[in-house]
């Protein structure tokens, strides 16, 4: 039978994206109350990391331990990848010895290109138009806070990048509304965003907020921006999320950022200790629900 993949979303059925987030919270309440679970004794999870990452790495690396395996981290220049060996071979080698794959690296097609070549899981830990693993610890945490995401009122402010693209789908398999507020030139994939009858683009930040009980925002240069910084700035000016734009929210909204955060640029440099931000509880949730994940594909 062919690996199962985590590229996108999609590659999982909704109940099946539900029961990960489930099990991510179980997880998270076992490991606090210092229950030994220790199910992938002998795996090992090779990560490529072609981009930099703090969250990303950590949780995998601390998930692997955690469950009794083992994750191995092969970065920018520790491999042949960098001397241009392909991904194919890479990805048939590293099958041969590892019993999954997580894969860092900017261009999408490039993780494509890798786990149809592996025998063995291949997870996404981020490209140019994904960001999976964030979502399952950002739907993680509204369930922990606000009981199930399904049917809440949810606004994406800013960058039409991966988190944005990821939010999208995300709307469509959990059943929550989204409304995105970017500038023209900064747009979700239209492709994506025509896939979901609950995403809609909206004309300003207040309006993608009024009455949401989620507010989420990324920064304004992800890496492969390097070089656009200014001209970024100027185009989102007006997306800054702030504690005055979080009050023509619900009452009792949230608000998320993946980190790292750029105080001053995508949110007011007070944002993250304002106490409706639980972006630290999110970063704590990557763990856990990468936990799930792995168990999923590999149990
Ligand atoms: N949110 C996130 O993916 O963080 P890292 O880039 O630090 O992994």
């Amino acid at each position: 039978m062919p690996a199962r993949h985590f590229i996108t979303l999609d590659d999982f059925a909704p109940d099946e994206l539900k029961r990960i987030v489930a099990r991510g919270a179980a997880l998270k309440q076992m490991h606090e109350a210092g229950t030994r679970y220790q199910p992938l004794v002998g795996r090992t999870l090779a990560m490529i990391f072609g981009l930099r990452s703090t969250r990303t790495r950590v949780a995998f690396e601390a998930g692997m331990s955690q469950l009794g395996g083992h994750a191995l981290f092969i970065g920018p220049a520790d491999s042949q990848l960098d001397r241009g060996e392909p991904l194919e071979d890479t990805a048939k080698v590293l099958a041969e010895m590892v019993d999954a794959v997580m894969i860092r690296t900017l261009e999408h097609a490039d993780v494509e290109r890798f786990a149809a070549a592996s025998g063995v899981p291949v997870i996404n830990g981020m490209s140019n138009t994904s960001h999976p693993c964030q979502l399952l610890a950002d739907v993680q945490t509204f369930n922990e806070y606000r009981g199930d995401i399904t049917g809440a009122q949810v606004a994406f402010v800013g960058d039409g990048y991966n988190m944005c693209n990821s939010y999208v789908r995300a709307a469509r398999l959990f059943g929550f509304d989204l409304k995105v507020a970017t500038p023209p030139c900064h747009q979700p994939d239209l492709e994506v965003l025509g896939g979901a009858n609950n995403a809609h683009l909206v004309n300003s930040p207040r309006e993608a907020v009024a009455g949401a009980d989620l507010v989420v925002t990324d920064v304004w240069s992800s890496m492969g921006h390097e070089g656009q910084e200014g001209d970024r700035l100027r185009a989102f000016a007006g997306f800054q999320v702030t504690r005055a734009l979080l009050d023509v929210a619900d009452k009792d909204v949230l608000f998320m950022h993946c980190l790292p955060a750029h105080r001053g640029e995508e949110i007011s440099g007070d944002l993250l200790d304002d106490p409706r931000s639980v972006a630290w509880t999110e970063a704590g949730n990557r763990l856990h629900s990468q936990k799930a994940l792995l168990e999923f594909l590999l149990c």
